[in-house]
């Protein structure tokens, strides 16, 4: 059985400008995610990956029960939680966690590292001992003196690693981690990455990974989805994906971060033009205003849902 088992997930917004936009007659709300299924199973890593506003924090933030959805199914470890009570929330927040992008500069810089790291046991009532503290950083590769360290002492890479040791303190079933990477160097975003699979390794805990950075996911993670717009445009097994993209938005995504090898790096098309507005969504494809392989047609209808084996994808003329 699946941990998680999202099914034609909707979230709305009210929109800003709310006034302005009732004199003109348009609607209040929109929706900022129209539909996405996905699968997850305990021990495995889903990428979500996606340009700056496609929805993957809204996603996040649903799952943990931040924001209510307007339609579809959410199910975790078997039971339906969109419409789950508050009381219920008190125990489905200690099985899953949140890893927010800078999990360490958002809170207090007076808390040591100690207290940081067992916040969480407080907030529910259990003991924080420096025992627990040492434990917690030992799972994540800090020594036992950093328990006494502030915020300010840590490099960047090391915060990212109390970020994910506060993160497991209550030991979830699943972990989101919002651009976990975000703002750190190459090197030391590969470290972080290589940290979450390894304690995934000993803790089997499932993870859903977001980064708008398509090549960082390739080695975490199994199953990846990549997001346009509130949609997901391809979806599948990583390794396949790829592989062989099938969505010219995959494609071009992959190739606005390529790899160091100039001999991939042949028929570079950039990706060009603004990501329109959830608000005011082209017609047709979503994503046919930027696409180089854009037909007549792809203006006219939004293409369906087309499942390959494993895998499936979004586009009228796939590649
Ligand atoms: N609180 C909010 N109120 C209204 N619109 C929002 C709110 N939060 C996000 N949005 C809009 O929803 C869309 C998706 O945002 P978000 O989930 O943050 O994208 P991502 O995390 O992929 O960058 C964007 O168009 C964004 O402007
Ligand atoms: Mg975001």
């Amino acid at each position: 059985m699946s941990l998680l088992e999202v099914t034609d997930l909707r979230i709305r917004y009210v929109r800003q400008g709310r006034l302005k936009a009732a004199l003109r007659r348009e609607p209040r709300d929109f929706e900022a995610v129209c539909g996405v299924s996905f699968q997850l199973d305990p021990g495995q890593t889903l990428g979500l990956v996606g340009e700056s506003g496609s929805g993957k924090s809204t996603i996040a933030r649903t799952l943990i029960g931040l924001k209510k959805s307007s339609g579809g199914s959410i199910r975790f470890d078997g039971a339906e939680i969109s419409d789950a009570s508050a009381r219920d929330w008190g125990r489905l927040r200690r099985e899953m966690s949140m890893m927010w992008q800078d999990p360490v500069g958002s809170l207090s810089p007076r808390l040591t590292v100690k207290a940081l790291v067992t916040e969480p046991l407080r907030i529910n009532g259990m003991k924080a001992s420096r025992a627990e503290a040492v434990r917690l950083l030992s799972l994540v590769g800090l020594p036992p003196e950093f328990a006494n360290r502030y915020p300010h002492q840590l490099s960047g890479g090391q915060a990212r690693r109390v970020g994910v040791a506060r993160a497991l303190a209550l030991d979830p079933k699943l972990l989101i981690a919002d651009e976990p990477t975000a703002g750190l160097d190459m090197s030391v975003q590969g470290e972080v990455l290589n940290l979450l699979a390894e304690v995934q390794a000993r803790s089997g805990v499932a993870i859903v990974i977001i980064t708008h950075n398509l090549n960082l996911v390739r080695h975490v993670t199994d199953q990846m989805a990549i997001m346009y717009l509130g949609r997901f445009v391809e979806q599948g097994p990583t390794e396949q994906i790829f592989a062989q993209p099938r969505h010219p938005y995959t494609k071009a995504l992959l190739e606005a971060n390529p790899e160091p090898d100039p001999e991939a790096r042949q028929d570079y098309v950039p990706l060009s033009g603004e990501v329109p507005s959830p608000v005011n969504r082209p017609t047709g494809c979503d994503f046919h205003p930027r696409c180089v392989h854009a037909r007549p047609d792809c203006a006219a209808r939004v293409p369906d849902w087309t499942e390959e084996g494993a895998r499936g994808h979004r586009c009228m003329y796939p590649l």
